[in-house]
């Protein structure tokens, strides 16, 4: 017997449905994030943005803006604001400096216990600092 390839759409809608609701924390669902061509920075987390112009990997830096953006949209935007302009109820990720680069890195990883959620299981670190950089290129 054969089974209708309508009818396997809707399998796979339905599980794909049912994924969505097992991961979701609240109303808040991560969006894995697509790292395209960035240079892989394994697991150990650094303390200073690799892909910030005249840094190590500054070459990506573009690259990382772009990635960064679609990371932010899918992640951070629902609390911290349509590009990082927060509106008061979150800090505004603008506002963080360069020496802030190993606390954004911990506090995206870890979470807080006051409605920060851990990144930890969803993004790499590479995603992590494409998103910083994003944040950065969207300062004022
Ligand atoms: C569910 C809402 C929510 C989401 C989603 C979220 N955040 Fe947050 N974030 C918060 C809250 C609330 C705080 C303040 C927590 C505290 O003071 O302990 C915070 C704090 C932070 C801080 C510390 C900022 C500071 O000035 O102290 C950073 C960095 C941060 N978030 C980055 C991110 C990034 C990057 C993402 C996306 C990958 C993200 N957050 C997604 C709610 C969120």
């Amino acid at each position: 017997m054969t089974v209708p390839s309508s009818l396997k759409a809707c399998v796979a809608v339905g599980l794909f449905g049912w994924a969505a609701l097992a991961m979701g924390h609240g109303n808040v669902t991560p969006q894995g994030v697509d790292t395209g061509n960035l240079p892989e920075l394994g697991a150990d987390p650094l303390s200073e943005n690799p892909f910030r112009a005249n840094s190590e990997h500054g070459d990506y830096h573009e690259e990382a803006v772009k990635v960064g953006e679609s990371g932010y949209a899918g992640n951070c935007a629902v609390c911290h604001g349509i590009q990082a302009q927060s509106g008061g109820l979150t800090p505004d990720l603008r506002e963080l400096e360069e020496w802030d680069d190993e606390y954004f890195i911990g506090r995206v990883m870890n979470g807080t216990d006051r409605g920060m959620p851990s990144f930890k299981s969803n993004l790499d670190q590479n995603a992590m600092w494409a998103i910083k950089t994003y944040v950065e290129s969207v300062k004022e």
